[in-house]
């Protein structure tokens, strides 16, 4: 391209990306001028969040990739231009592993890049991001003019730091939080879908105030991330967030549990000893699965929740606590009340901001994203160089109806990741995850499996009815114990069975 030819089409481009636009879409849109500037098959634009590039926009690369999270000192070419100040191009030969092998999306087979380079870009004199050029044929970067190039970088340096003024100015976000955020970029909710995107939004409105929020949602949807998001985005971000597992809770410890004891309160008390609010105190207290709580403790909470104050068992004192309540569970809490298992008075206090997170199934390509980023954590655990799907696993993967929502997919490519990185696919570098390594079976994706009853659970010899009956009860029981992950309190939801129940008819089938 002349130079005259060149700078007319970045004045176009300057004009274009100064209109108002998300930072996403201002994102996106550079790389597709990049594109055209510099012809090439994939580029991309990674933030530099600790020590992780996370992706902010791509083009010509496979969708999950906007979901992966490269750690900088486990992917050497990315380490080589975060390390350089100035435009690093790597030999056609070089025998390191690019950071996106497999996952340029090109009409032809190919799946090494083998044209490739990248450029820090330097913020107020800070490394920011990256941005990076890929081409599959070598030699495709040999014309690239240098003074182009700069000029281009320099245009992308600016535009990302007037996208991030204006968003730092919409999203008003205290420092504390900020660098928080930063710290824990492997906490973030991934997600782009409409539906998450409110969820984020209602996220950032009620975190900084000190309301409690109960957080509803099926199992498995992520709502012990949006606990963890809510206390970081809270003005508590710099105190302790305390965990609570209410349905690991006998009924015997959750007083002592949750508001200490004296000694000598009961035998075994040996010492005194504070509880879970006590060391909330002045943070946060997340209480998971608050539906198993047992009546007698949801009165005792209620009063603290109401005075905010707490005393230990054994001991006449009252405590004064400042503790900012979460609350999660997948029970349907309102039916609970109405059933008179929970206490109504108590579900209004912790029900001040009702929090709905998605199931899976409603959040449209977001469980490619997801998928991009579990692939990116197993490729690390396997000490694999790339694991990526094939279109008819992409495919499956968006058809399926997700009942055990994230931590089903997240299992799934686990197994999927471990089963296809066999001695021979692993001699190939790259591993492709087809739809033969998805546990995905056409019954299971009609929504039916969970319900319907397999004629081959029942057993052919002829066998005494009420033993036929416990074994069908047995096999049911534990085909849903294993469809939640070991998850007792999940089944027994699942078959509409209360807790007691649920246990004593572990008990009789001796599970
Ligand atoms: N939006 C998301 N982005 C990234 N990871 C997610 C997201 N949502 C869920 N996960 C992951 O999925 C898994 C399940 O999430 P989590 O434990 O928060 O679910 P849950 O709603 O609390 O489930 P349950 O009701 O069974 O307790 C976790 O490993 C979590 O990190
Ligand atoms: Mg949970």
């Amino acid at each position: 391209m002349t130079t005259n030819t060149f700078f007319t089409s970045l004045i176009s481009v300057v004009a274009d990306l100064s209109m108002h636009m998300p930072p996403e879409q201002r994102y996106q849109r550079l790389l597709q001028h990049l594109r055209q500037t510099f012809p090439c098959d994939a580029s991309a634009l990674l933030k530099l969040e600790g020590r992780h590039l996370v992706p902010l926009a791509v083009n010509g690369l496979s969708e999950d990739t906007l979901g992966r999270r490269f750690i900088v000192a486990e992917h050497p070419r990315l380490a080589r231009i975060v390390a350089s100040d100035q435009a690093v191009r790597f030999a056609a030969d070089s025998d390191l592993p690019d950071p996106y092998d497999g996952l340029i999306e090109a009409e032809d087979t190919r799946l090494l890049v083998h044209d490739c380079m990248g450029v820090t870009l330097f913020i107020d004199g800070e490394p920011w991001g990256v941005l990076t050029l890929d081409a599959l044929s070598s030699g495709t970067f040999d014309d690239i003019d240098p003074v182009q190039f700069n000029a281009f970088i320099s245009l992308t340096a600016a535009s990302v730091k007037a996208a991030r003024l204006i968003s730092s100015l919409e999203q008003r976000v205290s420092y504390a939080t900020r660098t928080l955020i930063k710290k824990n970029a492997d906490h973030g909710l991934i997600g782009e879908s409409e539906c998450m995107r409110t969820l984020r939004n209602e996220i950032s409105i009620v975190a900084p105030s000190e309301l409690a929020v109960l957080i509803l949602g099926e199992t498995g949807v992520g709502k012990e991330l949006v606990a963890q998001r809510i206390h970081l985005e809270s003005n508590r971000a710099d105190q302790v967030m305390v965990y609570v597992n209410c349905a690991a809770l006998p009924e015997s410890i959750a007083e002592s549990e949750l508001f200490g004891h004296s000694k000598g309160a009961f035998s075994g008390a040996i010492s005194e000893r504070a509880g879970k609010f006590e060391l909330a105190d002045g943070g946060t207290i997340f209480l998971d699965e608050i539906g198993e709580l047992p009546l007698s403790i949801q009165a005792k909470l209620l009063r603290t929740l109401q005075n905010g104050d707490i005393q230990r068992v054994g001991s006449d004192r009252q405590i004064k606590v400042n503790v900012r309540v979460i609350a999660a569970t997948n029970r349907n809490l309102q039916r609970e009340v109405a059933n008179g298992l929970f206490r109504s008075d108590l579900y209004h206090r912790l029900a001040v901001y009702p929090m709905h997170v998605p199931p899976l199934r409603c959040r449209e390509k977001d469980v490619l994203l997801l998928a991009g980023a579990f692939l990116e954590k197993n490729q690390q655990h396997l000490g694999l160089k790339k694991l990526r799907l094939d279109t008819g696993a992409k495919k499956a993967l968006l058809d399926y109806h997700w009942p055990g929502n994230v931590r089903e997919l997240e299992h799934l490519l686990s197994r999927a990741a471990l089963k296809a990185s066999t001695q021979a696919n692993r001699q190939s570098g790259i591993i492709t995850i087809s739809p033969a390594y998805l546990d995905i079976t056409p019954a299971s994706q009609d929504g039916t499996s969970d319900t319907v009853t397999d004629v081959s659970t029942i057993p052919s010899i002829p066998m005494d009815f009420k033993d036929a009956v416990d074994e069908f009860q047995r096999q049911l029981v534990q085909q849903q114990i294993a469809l939640h992950q070991g998850n007792r309190a999940a089944a027994a939801r699942a078959l509409g069975l209360d807790r007691g129940n649920f246990h004593r008819l572990l008990k009789r089938l001796d599970i």
